[in-house]
């Protein structure tokens, strides 16, 4: 009850005082959009990215390992965005939504306006500047997206 208690203060309430899109999960964006999420949970490292951390884990600190929940994870520490495990499995990964941004209004209008087109800037969250130099190249851009 008490870790509820806490994790509603510190992620749901901001959440719902929050008047901005929040993170929803790529599963939810498989209704519609078939084709790239079926390709971005195949072959995008990103979708196993989760498991990877967790096997470190277990030689980490409590704050080192959630630093990396900051880039390995949807959203961590957002409203809307990652928790936990149990609490939000489908944002456990850096999905969808950390190029596309959050979408929770865009799957409500389905309006290109609600969505965001990732530019190389969207990357520096969490790619070194080099890596992303590399991005330069098109098809390394879909490489890591679908
Ligand atoms: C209920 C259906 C629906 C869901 C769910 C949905 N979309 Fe869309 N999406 C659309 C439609 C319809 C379009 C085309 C809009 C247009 O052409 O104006 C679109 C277009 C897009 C585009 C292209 C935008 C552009 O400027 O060309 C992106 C990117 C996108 N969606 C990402 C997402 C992501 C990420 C999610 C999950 C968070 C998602 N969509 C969930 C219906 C949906
Ligand atoms: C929220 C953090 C985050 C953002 C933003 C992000 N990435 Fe990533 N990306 C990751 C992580 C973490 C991995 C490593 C996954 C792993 O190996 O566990 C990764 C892996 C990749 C890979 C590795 C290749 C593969 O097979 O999947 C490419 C390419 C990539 N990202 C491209 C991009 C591009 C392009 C952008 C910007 C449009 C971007 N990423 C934005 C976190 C992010
Ligand atoms: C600033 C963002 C960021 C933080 C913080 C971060 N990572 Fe990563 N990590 C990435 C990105 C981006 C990649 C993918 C590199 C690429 O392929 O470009 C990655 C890749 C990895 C990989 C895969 C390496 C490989 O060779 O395939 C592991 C494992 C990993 N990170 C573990 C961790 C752990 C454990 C932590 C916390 C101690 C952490 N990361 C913190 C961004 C981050
Ligand atoms: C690593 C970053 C990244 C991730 C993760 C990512 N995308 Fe994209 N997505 C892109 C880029 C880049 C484009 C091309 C934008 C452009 O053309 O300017 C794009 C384009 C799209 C489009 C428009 C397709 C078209 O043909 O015009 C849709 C729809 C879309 N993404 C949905 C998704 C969905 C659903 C997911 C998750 C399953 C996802 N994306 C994950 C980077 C990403």
């Amino acid at each position: 009850m008490r870790n509820f208690i806490v994790s509603f203060i510190i992620f749901i309430l901001p959440a719902l005082v929050w008047a901005g899109p929040v993170y929803v999960g790529s599963k939810v964006c498989q209704e519609c959009h078939e084709f790239e999420y079926k390709n971005f949970m195949r072959y995008a490292k990103k979708a196993r990215s989760y498991e990877r951390i967790l096997r470190l884990k277990k030689g980490l600190k409590r704050d080192e390992f959630q630093k990396c929940l900051q880039c390995h994870t949807t959203g961590y520490g957002k409203p809307g965005g990652f928790v936990s495990v149990e609490e939000t499995p489908d944002l456990r990964y850096p999905g969808c939504e950390v190029c596309h941004g959050p979408g929770s209004k865009h799957i409500k209008s389905q309006s290109s306006k609600d969505i965001k087109n990732p530019t190389l800037k969207d990357c520096a969250a969490c790619h070194i500047h080099e890596r992303i130099e590399a991005f330069e190249y098109r098809p390394m851009l879909y490489g890591g997206a679908h």
